[in-house]
């Protein structure tokens, strides 16, 4: 049977993005967000379907995923893209892990080193973008941003203080995208108290407005763009 555009290929259940039991409540470095579920664990099932929603319920419903998601390595929304603008005009696209999350300011927090392409690109150009697609969900969420680098602030030292030891590892390393001979050994975890890495540390904020979401479905794909501007919030129907 021929497939629709987009057609899931499992068009039964859609499994939830959070899966509770697995919640953890610290700080985690990329490596240690990588475990996954195991595999035989069942997925609770939810319903993407936008049509039997409202902007208000959707806006709350993927900001309380999105806050569940900064908190744990498991849930299917960890990993966003970023992408930037580089100075050359390209975009550039990369995962980061999603720390914070804060619905009421709208603002999607990673982490990172100074000295990486991504800081460069966001302080020349500010405007970014988050991307995220979960398979089994079948949802992509897209948000344009405004992104504010900071670094040897108050904001920082928060962050930092609130990081994993082995997080704050990779920065005493080499310079991101320095080029190498060879493939380098892991870095070292840092004691507790070491501050070394703290110079090239910085909390990103990206703040928005309006997020894009799509949700495929047999029957009909949906997407809005979803308007945060004003209380409740509104949504523009679009063409998938
Ligand atoms: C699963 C995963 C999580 C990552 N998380 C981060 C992160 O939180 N912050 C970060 O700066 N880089 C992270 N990285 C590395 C980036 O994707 C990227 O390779 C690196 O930051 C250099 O990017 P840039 O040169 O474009 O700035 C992660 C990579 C993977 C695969």
């Amino acid at each position: 049977m021929e497939r629709k555009p987009f057609a899931p290929a499992v068009p039964s259940k859609i499994p939830d993005l959070r899966r509770a039991r697995f919640v953890t409540r610290r700080w985690q470095s990329y490596d240690e967000s990588m475990d996954r579920l195991p595999a035989d664990e069942p997925d609770p099932v939810a319903n993407w379907d936008l049509a039997g929603s409202s902007p208000e319920a959707t806006w709350e419903r993927i900001s309380n995923e999105l806050v569940a998601a900064a908190s744990s390595g498991k849930h299917l929304l960890h990993l966003p893209t970023i992408v930037t603008v580089g100075p050359d005009g390209f975009p550039q696209a990369r995962t980061v892990v999603l720390r914070y999350f804060d619905p009421a300011r709208r603002e999607a927090w990673f982490h990172t080193d100074i000295r990486s392409g991504k800081v460069t690109d966001i302080t020349r150009e500010p405007r970014v973008a988050l991307h995220w697609y979960v398979p089994s969900s079948r949802l992509q969420i897209r948000i344009p941003a405004i992104a504010t680098v900071h670094t040897g602030d108050e904001r920082a030292r928060a962050a930092w203080n609130g990081s994993a030891t082995m997080s704050r590892a990779c920065y005493t390393a080499d310079a991101p995208g320095t080029p190498l001979d060879t493939f380098p050994r892991a870095p070292r975890q840092p004691a507790v108290d070491d501050d070394a890495g703290f110079e090239m540390f910085a909390a990103v904020g990206c703040q928005f407005d309006e997020l894009d979401l799509l949700t495929l479905h047999a029957a009909g794909h949906q997407r809005v763009r979803l308007d945060l501007r004003q209380t409740p919030p509104t949504w523009q129907i679009l063409a998938p």
